[in-house]
């Protein structure tokens, strides 16, 4: 798997943005926040050539359904050979087109979005449509994860999302963050308040 994708990382750079699929600690790190007993719908984007999804089928209850939105091709295809999951629907697709997706595969919103797109070498245009379908298709509760190798979108995050929550792993080729960003109620605005500065947008 690791060869496969530095091949891919060889030809679409840009697209693909690391040079090796992410460690389990990493991954282990970007489930924390799902409440695997409640979630209905997950939402992966960037799948690669999915340990995550793996990591996350294995957690996700029977009756769960995993949409994994994936743009390049080849990765799309290797992904459909790996994985014979029925909870699993694999979409070739940019992850712009979140809500059309889940609306053609019956749900109006996800629970959780779970995202390993290299935001760095997105373009902007492309970034801001992304993160608006993000917030804009997550339940109320809901919360969306991405992990990053820099705080360069540390901005850009807080302006879609009203809290912003920062963790770290080291044991990663190269290290990660990882962002759990929410919006907020009417009442969790209230009780936001009481919340640590840090973590919430300034
Ligand atoms: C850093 S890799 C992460 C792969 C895997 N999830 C992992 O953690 O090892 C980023 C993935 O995002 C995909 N990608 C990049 N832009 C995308 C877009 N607009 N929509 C969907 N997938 C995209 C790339 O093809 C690549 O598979």
């Amino acid at each position: 798997m690791k060869g496969e994708f530095i091949l891919e990382f060889l030809k679409e750079k840009k697209q693909v943005g690391a040079v090796a699929p992410s460690s389990k600690f990493l991954c282990r790190k970007m489930c924390g926040p799902i409440d695997f007993e409640k979630a209905d719908v997950i939402v992966e984007l960037g799948p690669g050539t999915g340990v995550l999804t793996k990591v996350l089928l294995a957690r996700m209850k029977s009756t769960a359904t995993l949409i994994s939105i994936e743009a390049n091709e080849s990765f799309c295809a290797k992904l459909k050979d790996r994985f014979s999951d029925h909870r699993l629907k694999l979409i070739n697709d940019s992850a712009e087109n979140i809500g059309i997706i889940l609306s053609e595969h019956g749900f109006i919103e996800a629970d959780y979005i779970v995202s390993s797109l290299p935001l760095t070498v997105i373009p902007l245009i492309v970034k801001n449509r992304i993160l608006d379908q993000a917030a804009s298709n997550l339940a109320a509760e809901g919360t969306f994860i991405q992990f990053q190798y820099s705080l360069n979108a540390q901005r850009l995050l807080k302006r879609k999302f009203d809290v912003v929550k920062l963790d770290f792993t080291p044991i990663n080729v190269p290290p990660a963050f990882v962002y759990q960003c929410r919006n907020l109620q009417y009442e969790d605005a209230i009780t936001s308040e009481s919340m640590s500065p840090a973590f919430v947008k300034s």
